[in-house]
C-alpha cells in the first residue's frame, strides 16, 4: 500500500455476477456459499474488493435489479447467515465487500408498491410516481422504458399511470418524498451495520424525472436498431439536477461508517456530464463508473483522446476508473478479439485509476449466444432480435473440465460457453501464459510498482496502432507501450535504458530496452527503468 491513497484508489475491484459464478446447491444458479468456496480464486488473482450484482428477494423480472426486500438475501443465494460467513471469509483473506444498491425503483412485488397501488389514498401512494391520464386517457407524457414500449403503466383500479424507467415490474421509488430517501438511506445503513465496504448504486442517473412532466424531444440521431428508447432524447427523464443531493446524502451515509466506506455510481453518461456525479467538493460518488472504454473505438488515437478527455474533465482531487465490460455490455473479447483483449487487459490494469474487472474477463471469457428458447433477459423477450439481451455476457463462469465446467451439479440456468473445456479457471491456471497468467502478473506487478497504481500519467505517442505512455510516482517512471493491431510496430518511446517487465505474450520479461521497442503482433509492454 502507497502511503496517502486509500485502499479502493489503489486497489483492483472485482465484480461478481452471483446467479453465474458458482451454483453449491445443484439448482443451476449460483449462490452465496459458493461464492465463498471461489474467494481463493479472487484471492489468487489478487484483486482488493469483490463487488456483488444483486442478491436480495427479487421475483427475478430483471435478475435482482427488482428488489422486493432490500434487507433480506432472496433464498436462491442463501440466507443472512451465509451473507455474514461470506463477508467474514472475505475479510479473512484481506477482501473488501461491495454490494448493489438499487434506489432508483424496486420490484411491484414489494409491500411499498403493493400498499401504494392499492388506493389512491394509501399513506405510500406518494412513495412511487403516480400521475393522471391525459385528458384521451393516454399515458402523461411521450416517456418510454429502457426496455421498450411506454414508461407508463396503466393501473385500472386506481385509475393512474405509474412510471418505470425500467420494465413494468420496477415501479420507480419517488425520491422527491422526504420519507422515501429516508427509507433507502436506512439501507445502506443496515449493511453497513452487517460489515460491507461499499456499494454500487444502480441506475443513479434516472433517479429523479422532471416534475413538470415534458415530454422527450425525438432523438434526430436515431435509425431502426437502436434501442427503441432511444429515439427520444432523454432530456426530462435522466441526469436531472436534483439526482445530485439525493447522491449526496448516500455518501453522507457512508461517511458515517468512516472514511473507507466506498461509493460507486453506475451512469452512462458523456464525460463532461459525468464529471459531475463527484459532487460539489466531491461530497457526492467516490468513482463514477467511467464506462467509455467500452464504447471507445480501438486505436491508438481514439484511446489517447479519450484518456485526455477523462483526465482532463476530473474534478480536483476526484479519483479515476475505468471499466471494459459489465453484466449489461458485450464482453470485451467479443468486442474486440481475444488477442486484443489482453492488451485491454494491460490497458485497464496500467491507467492512473481503480480499475474494475468483470467476473470471466481473467480468462478471456467472449459473448456465448443464446439459443431464442433459452433466453432469460426480459429486454431480449421485449426487444427480440436487435442483439440488446444481455444473457451472452451473463453465462456461467467455467472453472474446470468437470461436468458443466465445475459450475453446478444440475442444469445450468444460462448455458456454458461452447469453449469451457479448454477455457476454464484450472486449464488456464496450469498454463503459465494464459489470460489469466496474464491478469496475475499485471495486478502483482501494479501492486508492487506504486507509479502504476497510483502514479500520474502522461501520454508519450498515439500513432497508428501504438500507445504509449508513462506512469510515474516518487521519482520511479514506468513506460507502457501497447500495439492495438496486429503488425509489428516499433514504439519510440522514451529514450534511455530499460528494461522489460512483462509482455503480454508473458515471454520476455527481463529483456533490456534500449529506448525503442520494436512490439510484436498484438503484444503490450511495462518497461521499467
Ligand atoms: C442497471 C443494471 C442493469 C439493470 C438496470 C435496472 O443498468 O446494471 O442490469 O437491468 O440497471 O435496474
Ligand atoms: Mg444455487
Amino acid at each position: 500500500m502507497t502511503d496517502g491513497f486509500a485502499w479502493w484508489q489503489q486497489g483492483v475491484i472485482y465484480q461478481v455476477y452471483p446467479r453465474s459464478f458458482q451454483d453449491t446447491d445443484g439448482d443451476g444458479i449460483g449462490d452465496l456459499r459458493g461464492i465463498l468456496a471461489r474467494l481463493d480464486h479472487l484471492v489468487d488473482l489478487g484483486v482488493d474488493a469483490v463487488w456483488i450484482s444483486p442478491i436480495f428477494p427479487s421475483p427475478m423480472a430483471d435478475f435482482g435489479y427488482d428488489v422486493s426486500d432490500y434487507t433480506g438475501i432472496h433464498p436462491a443465494f442463501g440466507t443472512l447467515d451465509d451473507f455474514d460467513a461470506l463477508v467474514a471469509a472475505a475479510h479473512g483473506r484481506g477482501l473488501k465487500v461491495i454490494l448493489d444498491y438499487v434506489p432508483n425503483h424496486t420490484s411491484d412485488q414489494h409491500p411499498w408498491f403493493v400498499e401504494s397501488r392499492s388506493s389512491r389514498g394509501n399513506p405510500r401512494r406518494d412513495w412511487y410516481v403516480w400521475r393522471d391520464p391525459k385528458p384521451n386517457g393516454g399515458p402523461p407524457t411521450n416517456w418510454l422504458s429502457e426496455f421498450g414500449g411506454s414508461a407508463w403503466e396503466w393501473d385500472a383500479a386506481t385509475g393512474q399511470y405509474y412510471y418505470h424507467a425500467y420494465l413494468k415490474e420496477q415501479p420507480d421509488l419517488n425520491w422527491r418524498n422526504p420519507a422515501v430517501r429516508a427509507a433507502l438511506l436506512d439501507v445502506l445503513r443496515f449493511w453497513f451495520e452487517r460489515g460491507v465496504d461499499g456499494f454500487r448504486v444502480d441506475a443513479i442517473h434516472q433517479l429523479i424525472e422532471d416534475e413538470h412532466l415534458r415530454d422527450n424531444p425525438p432523438n434526430p440521431d436515431w435509425r431502426p436498431g437502436m434501442p427503441p428508447s432511444r429515439s427520444v432524447s432523454r432530456i426530462h427523464t435522466m441526469d436531472q439536477p436534483e439526482v445530485h443531493e439525493a447522491i449526496a446524502a448516500m455518501r453522507r451515509v457512508a461517511g458515517e461508517y468512516g472514511p473507507d466506506r466506498l461509493t460507486i455510481g453506475e451512469a452512462y453518461l458523456p464525460i463532461d456530464r459525468l464529471m459531475a456525479y463527484y459532487g460539489a467538493d466531491l461530497t457526492g460518488f467516490h468513482l463514477p463508473f467511467n464506462f467509455h472504454l467500452i464504447s471507445s473505438a480501438w486505436n491508438a488515437e481514439s484511446i489517447a483522446a479519450l484518456i485526455a478527455r477523462y483526465e482532463a474533465a476530473l474534478p480536483p482531487g476526484g479519483w479515476p476508473n475505468w471499466v471494459l465490460g459489465n453484466h449489461d455490455r458485450s464482453r470485451v473479447a467479443s468486442r474486440i478479439g481475444p488477442a486484443q483483449a489482453r492488451v485491454a487487459a494491460m490497458l485497464l490494469l496500467t491507467l492512473r485509476g481503480t480499475p474494475t474487472i468483470y467476473q470471466g474477463e481473467e480468462i478471456g471469457m467472449a459473448d456465448v449466444p443464446i439459443p431464442p428458447d433459452l433466453v432469460q433477459d426480459p429486454w431480449e423477450k421485449n426487444v427480440p432480435g436487435l442483439g440488446l439481451g444481455r444473457d451472452p455476457v451473463r453465462t456461467p463462469m467455467p472453472w474446470d473440465t468437470g461436468p458443466n465446467a465445475g459450475f453446478t451439479a444440475g442444469r445450468p440456468w444460462l448455458p456454458l460457453g461452447a469453449d469451457h473445456l479448454t477455457r476454464n479457471v484450472a486449464v488456464q491456471a496450469a498454463d503459465q501464459r494464459s489470460m489469466l497468467a496474464l491478469h496475475k502478473a499485471l495486478i502483482a506487478l501494479r501492486r508492487s510498482e506504486p507509479a502504476l497504481a497510483v502514479g500520474t500519467y502522461a501520454l508519450l505517442e498515439a500513432t497508428d496502432d501504438v500507445l504509449v505512455y508513462e506512469r510515474r510516482h516518487a521519482g520511479r517512471s514506468v513506460r507502457v507501450a501497447l500495439n492495438l493491431g496486429n503488425r509489428p510496430q516499433p514504439a519510440a518511446g522514451t529514450p534511455g535504458l530499460g528494461r522489460i517487465l512483462l509482455s503480454t505474450h508473458l515471454d520476455r520479461a527481463g529483456e533490456a530496452v534500449d529506448g525503442a521497442v520494436v512490439l510484436r503482433p498484438d503484444e503490450g509492454l511495462v518497461i521499467g527503468a
